[in-house]
Parts: structure tokens; C-alpha cells; sequence
């Protein structure tokens, strides 16, 4: 496969053409942002880091039927991907409150909600990501009513199997963000990554009081040895799928 040009450079990846122009290359890069990009950093080892996790998850909802964007990873950092059109909306899905969830309903942090909650975010940096309600993702024209129906599903049924990978893993699934997008066929398939940059993963053996966040919260709020936590949470992905 030769690689043609650069095709986007994201916060975290960037993408390439190649000789197939249904496929493209993502390479993940070790550069760590925040705050919509108010907060910038490297985060050694990462690129491969996510990339691993990435692919061995997407190979996980593969075989539970759900279509994703991975074909393969040729390299520790780099994953062949179908070229999607991406819808412009970061779905978040979550299971307990932190984040940005605390911040605009008072909340309280770790707070289990009844059921998982989907979110719509409109992708636009420019923005800052505001949420959306599905009003104005309507007048929007970000998805038609199909699509919302499909993505919402794909998202709960997602949150099932990961929240359960993650527990095999001796890791609580806080939240996680998705993002989809339309096949050559005009089909909705995952895209984009999951990793803990993606996710908010806390230790399952930790007590409650005494919390150990295992994701980019870690870079977000400045708590130090973020290498380790991502390399600790790759070994878990490892040992989980090897054990299968
Ligand atoms: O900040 P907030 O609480 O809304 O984030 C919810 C989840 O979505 C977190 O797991 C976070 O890492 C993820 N997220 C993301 N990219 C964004 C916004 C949120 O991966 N642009």
C-alpha cells in the first residue's frame, strides 16, 4: 500500500490517502490537547498507545456485529481505515457523571445515573463543541431522523460491550465519546477511536474515596504519571483479549 498525501491533520491523528481511494491511513500522534485545544502537550508513547487499544476494541465490536471503520494496523501507530464521511456530531455516552455533565447540572462527581445517558455535540471547534438538542441538530442538517435512531442505538449497544470489556479489565467505564460516519454505501459505521482519550476509565479496585482516573483527565487536571496510567490500562486491554 503506498501512502499519497495528507489528507487532515487533527488534534490526535493524522489522516493520508493511499492508492485505494476507499482507504485511508490514520497515524497517531503522541500530542496531547485540551480545553478545545487551550491546553496542548505530548503524552510519550501515546500514539501507539491508543492505536493498540483502538484497534483491539474495534476488532472486539466487529465481532459483536458492529461496523466500524478498522481494516488493520499495519504499524504500532498507525491503523488503515475506510474513507467515511464523518457526521458532525461527537456522541457522548455516560454511565456516571464527571466532566462536563457535573459542570452544567451541579450533579455531584461519580454520581451513578439510572441509565446511560447519550449526548449529541456539535463538532466544531470554532464552536467549542457546544451540546445540541435534537431541535437544533434538526435545523442543523447535521444527520437526518434515520441516522440519529441508528447512531443512538449503535451507542447503547456499544456502551454494553464496552462497559463490560472495561470491567474485565478491572476498570469502570465512565464516559466515552463516539463519532460515526457514512460508508461508501451511505451506511452509519463507527468511526474515529476509543482510547483513553476518548473515555474516562477509573480503577475498579480503587475505593470510591480514593479514585484512580486511568485517562486524560489525568493530563486535563495536571495529576501527574499519565504515561503510566495509559500504559497500565494497555496491558489490561492485552491481557483481556489475550485471555479470550
Ligand atoms: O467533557 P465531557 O464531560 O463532556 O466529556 C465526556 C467524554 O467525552 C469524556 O470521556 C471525554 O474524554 C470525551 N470527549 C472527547 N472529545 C471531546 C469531548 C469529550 O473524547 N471533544
Amino acid at each position: 500500500m503506498s501512502v499519497h498525501s495528507k489528507l487532515y491533520e487533527g488534534k490526535a491523528k493524522i489522516l493520508y490517502t493511499t492508492d485505494d481511494p476507499e482507504v485511508l491511513l490514520a497515524d497517531f500522534k503522541d500530542d496531547a490537547t485540551a480545553f478545545n485545544a487551550q491546553k496542548r502537550g505530548s503524552i510519550q508513547g501515546k500514539g501507539n498507545i491508543n492505536c493498540i487499544i483502538s484497534s483491539k476494541l474495534f476488532e472486539q465490536l466487529e465481532a459483536q456485529g458492529i461496523k466500524t471503520h478498522f481494516i488493520d494496523s499495519p504499524a504500532p501507530n498507525q491503523m488503515r481505515v475506510k474513507a467515511v464521511k464523518i457526521v458532525p456530531i461527537e456522541v457522548v455516552v455516560r454511565n456516571i457523571a464527571a466532566g462536563s455533565l457535573c459542570a452544567q447540572t451541579g450533579l455531584a462527581l461519580g454520581t451513578i445515573l439510572k441509565q446511560p445517558l447519550v449526548e449529541f455535540y456539535y463538532k466544531n471547534d470554532q464552536l467549542g463543541d457546544p451540546l445540541l438538542t435534537r431541535d437544533r441538530l434538526f435545523l442543523m442538517e447535521l444527520a437526518t431522523l434515520e441516522q440519529v435512531e441508528t447512531i443512538t442505538h449503535l451507542a447503547l449497544q456499544i456502551n454494553e460491550f464496552l462497559r463490560s470489556f472495561w470491567q474485565g479489565c478491572g476498570i469502570t467505564l465512565v464516559d466515552f465519546k463516539l463519532e460515526f460516519g457514512l460508508d461508501s454505501q451511505n451506511q452509519v459505521i463507527l468511526a474515529d477511536e476509543i482510547s483513553p482519550d476518548t473515555c474516562r476509565l477509573w480503577d475498579s479496585a480503587e475505593a470510591d474515596t480514593n479514585r484512580r482516573v486511568m485517562d486524560k483527565d489525568r493530563f486535563r487536571k495536571d495529576l501527574g504519571n499519565i504515561e503510566n496510567a495509559y500504559q497500565e490500562v494497555l496491558q489490561r486491554v492485552l491481557q483481556a483479549v489475550e485471555s479470550q
